[in-house]
């Protein structure tokens, strides 16, 4: 377990000391980082509401979306997310690796978006910004976010159901996985390897096509009732709330239908670690650590998060067990 601290139980729990990323050189970095997946970067949640005044300008420059609320998904077993807090606690390693990215992230260029609709479909398709928030009936939805982590959180997202998007461009016959690509430039995304190389950029996730058209999957285009800030991947980015967080790629530049199983960015740098298919299951552990539990962001004091435990599928299994071949389908 190369590069991770483990705490002793009279020391502080990881999310409130500093990262480890900033005692580590950056090749040492790199090396953490592909040896210890996302673990090592917590940083004190005390540094990022000390920034508070910033990130509330940082939302600031987002638009007011108005979206029908979904009746099926207005409330879960827990409270929402603090705004502030969802926004300046985030996981976007283009931009570097620790929680509080928010600012580096403000460097993405969002005018004259593209994502571009390519590979087996029918009917290939180029969606401009305006194009994602006007082809699709727009709803809000608030789901569970669990992170591979084990940190959670309640978050009120805007966007469509990804089916309605492979419905406009037609999948052939031949198409089972999708690609999901998000933005990339060495010159703008100065994440940890930036200088050295050797991270699997562009960050790619996919998904079964099967998977994607499940009513749960999510395309979101924004968050707490506006457009959505860039540290959590505007303009358009997925939402699995079935599956761990990772798996939600930001910021997506291309959406490209395969017939085969695509690579993507966590799984090609630690394959034990970070599976294709991520579900969240409690009872399968990470390599090195439990996932029997996890800690609500932002719930209980500062200091000590609330503990829930995890549940199958994250609390989404009747909407997507029987997607699955799971011995326990609790
Ligand atoms: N997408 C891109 N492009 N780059 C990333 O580093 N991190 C993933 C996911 N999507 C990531 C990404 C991880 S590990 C998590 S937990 C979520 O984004 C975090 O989303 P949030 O910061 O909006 O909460």
């Amino acid at each position: 377990m190369p590069f991770i601290h483990v705490p002793k139980p009279w020391q502080l729990p990881e999310r409130d000391v500093t990262p480890e990323a900033y005692f580590l050189n950056r090749r040492r970095f790199v090396k953490g980082l592909v040896g210890a997946g996302m673990i090592g970067s917590f940083v004190p949640l005390l540094g990022c509401q000390q920034q508070q005044a910033s990130a509330e300008a940082a939302l600031a420059n987002t638009n007011q979306l108005n979206a029908s609320s979904n009746p099926n998904f207005v409330e879960v077993d827990r409270p929402q997310t603090n705004e502030l807090l969802a926004a300046t606690y985030n996981n976007f390693y283009e931009f570097g690796g620790s929680k509080s990215i928010w600012q580096n992230a403000q460097a993405l260029p969002t005018d004259n978006w593209q994502v571009e609709v390519t590979g087996l479909v029918n009917k290939p398709r180029l969606f401009t910004q305006d194009d994602l928030l006007s082809t699709f009936p727009l709803e809000e939805r608030i789901y569970r976010f669990r992170c591979v982590e084990a940190w959670a959180m309640v978050v009120p997202w805007l966007g469509f159901p990804m089916r309605a998007l492979v419905e406009a461009v037609e999948p052939t016959a031949q198409a089972k996985f999708v690609q999901f690509t998000s933005y990339y430039n060495p010159e703008v995304t100065k994440g940890p390897d930036f200088h050295l190389g050797g991270l699997p950029w562009p960050y790619t996730e996919g998904l079964r096509l099967d998977e994607m058209t499940n009513e749960l999957a999510f395309f979101a285009v924004g968050i707490y009732g506006h457009t959505l800030p860039k540290q959590h991947g505007a303009p358009i980015r997925m939402v699995v709330p079935w599956k761990y967080g990772f798996k939600g790629a930001k910021s997506i530049v291309k959406i490209e239908f395969t017939n085969t199983q695509p690579s993507t960015y966590w799984n090609t740098i630690s394959p034990n670690e970070y599976k294709f298919e991520a579900n969240v299951e409690p009872d399968v552990p990470h390599p090195r650590w439990s996932q029997a539990k996890e800690r609500l962001i932002g719930a209980g004091s500062k200091f000590s998060w609330e503990e829930r435990p995890t549940l199958l599928y994250n609390g989404y299994g009747e909407y997507v067990a029987q997607l699955y071949d799971r011995p326990n389908q609790v």
